[in-house]
């Protein structure tokens, strides 16, 4: 951004200090008062300097002031150099945010990053917590392949373990000879659960359960083709609920595919010493004192192994396989203690390692409601989604007046579930997040609805003008203070994609969005658009048309979609 100001900048420290600058950054500024973008470049070059940041910042100014793009400099605070530019300077800016409206072109050269996320474990439906995982992760991909990195979205689905024993013991006893495929998720969930009120009863059923799921590992037929048949339904249900939320996955390998890559895992660890006995001839990795982590299980007295040895395994295929930059796993802040052991057991496995980075978030409440039902099962994420669906009926049904479309079925469903989306991802990841159905269906405020209907408004006027690719005049004058504010903040979103995505952050996405919506209303509200001279309507349609393909395109970062008229 900016880079002529960065270019004259960089000569101007030259001339003036002999500074060699190799990059002055500009950070566009969207607040009121201090300019279109400033650099805190004064502030870097003080003590190299030796001297005071504003006595630079006040040179700097002085000089830029009269450059071609330049309409005033100001100096502010300890050193920041504030400057508005002229109109004809904006529109050129203004290119660069188009261009960041579409994807950038792979970069083949690095490697991928790895996203691992949603990961429910299967043979039961969907939890609403499922969500979270599921749409920070979806956007975080979305985010990346946008910005031209390679990704593999990856759902790790908890397709193993002990509790497949126990789902087989039920099966036996309570299904009623039904073939699994049968079994509808809910139903395999009652199995489940009873299994366990049961087993409270009658302990020697923990007993066959793991005899059970001993036999599966060993490969017995009958047990393997019972696991295959869940694993199967509960694909085939996940898939639509993922529709919904327009949700991909490159792959769903799941914990099950490492059963044969663990024993070498185990044993080169032994072998570097790094898994040394523990309690019971258990196998653990010790960390060194400082890290206060406590030791890391990674094979049990038994011989069994666990969660952590698959993933373990997993880091190791996925090295050798796919060469990744780095590995995102966006799971909640419960397993925060594990994932440090994790990735400190891996180093001293002494791997050549990509980046390991735990991409935490918090846990989700309902404002007025519990998350999980009476009889302790959670609360399901299709019956969120379809009370979602109902609460955006009523609300374009209370809005009849004002809200216009012709399929209010896709609208609901987009609104919805959109509401949905949008509460959890406008939201700082790392914070708990208290839910509230009537802030995020609201048509005013920082809500997917507002979005929706700022886009449908955007396009409505586009419609209305009959324009098509309106392009930006080469040319203005002068701008009102509206059309500065909707500018400098439109100017902003490709900073804003970059910085959402190195901080994994969807909410400063959202938060930019809601911005923008924002400026773009209280645009709308003052200045007339269709009625203005023609240059005026020539560029204020062009800023309504790029407001409108920035609404679009960032919604659908977002894993949301946007309606043409509501
Ligand atoms: N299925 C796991 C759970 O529900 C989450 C998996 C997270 N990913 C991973 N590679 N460990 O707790």
């Amino acid at each position: 951004m900016f880079e002529f100001l960065s270019e004259r900048a960089q000569d101007i420290l030259q001339r003036t200090f002999g500074a060699q600058v190799s990059d002055v950054q500009w950070v566009y500024a969207d607040q009121k008062g201090f300019g279109d973008c400033s650099t805190s470049i004064a502030l870097q070059l003080a003590k190299k300097l030796n001297r005071k940041p504003t006595e630079i910042a006040e040179k700097l100014a002085e000089k830029l002031r009269g450059s071609a793009g330049v309409e005033r400099v100001e100096v502010a605070g300890a050193g920041y150099v504030n400057v508005w530019l002229t109109p004809a300077a904006l529109l050129a800016e203004l290119h660069v945010t188009e261009k960041a409206c579409t994807p950038q072109p792979v970069r083949k050269e690095e490697g991928p990053v790895i996203i691992d996320y949603s990961q429910p474990n299967i043979a039961k439906p969907l939890g609403v917590h499922h969500i979270l995982s599921t749409v920070i992760g979806q956007c975080l991909c979305n985010l990346h392949r946008h910005l031209g990195t390679a990704v593999v979205g990856w759902n790790y689905i908890g397709d193993w373990g002990t509790q497949f024993g126990k789902l087989a013991t039920a099966w036996e006893k309570w299904g009623k000879g039904k073939p699994v495929e049968k079994h509808t998720l809910d139903e395999l969930l009652e199995l489940y659960v009873r299994f366990h009120a049961e087993a409270e009863k009658n302990p020697a059923l923990e007993d066959e359960a793991r005899a059970a799921f001993l036999k599966l590992e060993k490969g017995d037929r009958k047990l393997r083709s019972f696991w295959e048949g869940v694993v199967r339904a509960t694909k085939a249900s996940l898939g639509a609920i993922y529709e919904r939320l327009h949700v991909h996955f490159d792959t769903d390998i799941g914990e099950s595919f490492y059963e044969d890559k663990m024993q070498s895992i185990l044993e080169e660890g032994k072998k570097k010493q790094v898994f040394v006995k523990g309690e019971e001839g258990a196998l653990v990795v010790l960390f060194e004192e400082e890290s206060k982590l406590p030791p890391f299980l990674v094979q049990k007295g038994d011989g069994a192994t666990l969660y952590a040895t698959r993933d373990l395994a997993q880091i190791r295929y996925r090295i050798d396989t796919f060469h990744p930059q780095a590995i995102l796993y966006v799971v909640d802040v419960a397993q925060q203690l594990y994932f440090r052991q994790l990735f400190a057991a891996a180093k001293r496995l002494d791997w050549e390692l990509p980046q390991l980075e735990h991409v935490v978030f918090g846990r989700m409440r309902f404002a007025e409601k519990a998350m999980s039902t009476r009889k302790g099962t959670a609360l399901k994420l299709e019956h969120v989604l379809d009370e979602a669906v109902t609460r955006a009926k009523e609300v374009i049904a209370e809005h009849r007046d004002s809200i216009q479309t012709d399929d209010e079925v896709a609208l609901a469903e987009m609104m919805g579930t959109g509401a949905l989306v949008y509460g959890i991802l406008s939201q700082n990841r790392r914070m708990d997040l208290v839910f509230d159905w009537k802030k995020v269906l609201a048509l005013e405020g920082n809500s997917a609805p507002y979005l929706q209907y700022t886009h449908a408004r955007a396009r409505s006027v586009l419609r209305k003008a009959g324009a098509k690719d309106e392009t930006l005049p080469k040319d203005t004058s002068s701008l009102t203070a509206s059309e500065r504010v909707l500018f400098s903040v439109l100017l902003g979103f490709p900073e804003v994609l970059q910085e959402a995505c190195t901080h994994r952050m969807p909410h400063m996405l959202a938060n930019y969005l809601y911005r923008l919506c924002q400026a773009f209303n209280a645009f709308y509200n003052v200045e007339p658009i269709l009625k203005a001279s023609k240059d005026l309507r020539s560029l204020r349609l062009s800023l309504t048309s790029l407001t409108a393909t920035v609404l679009k395109t960032g919604a659908e970062l977002l894993t949301l979609r946007v309606p043409e008229r509501m």
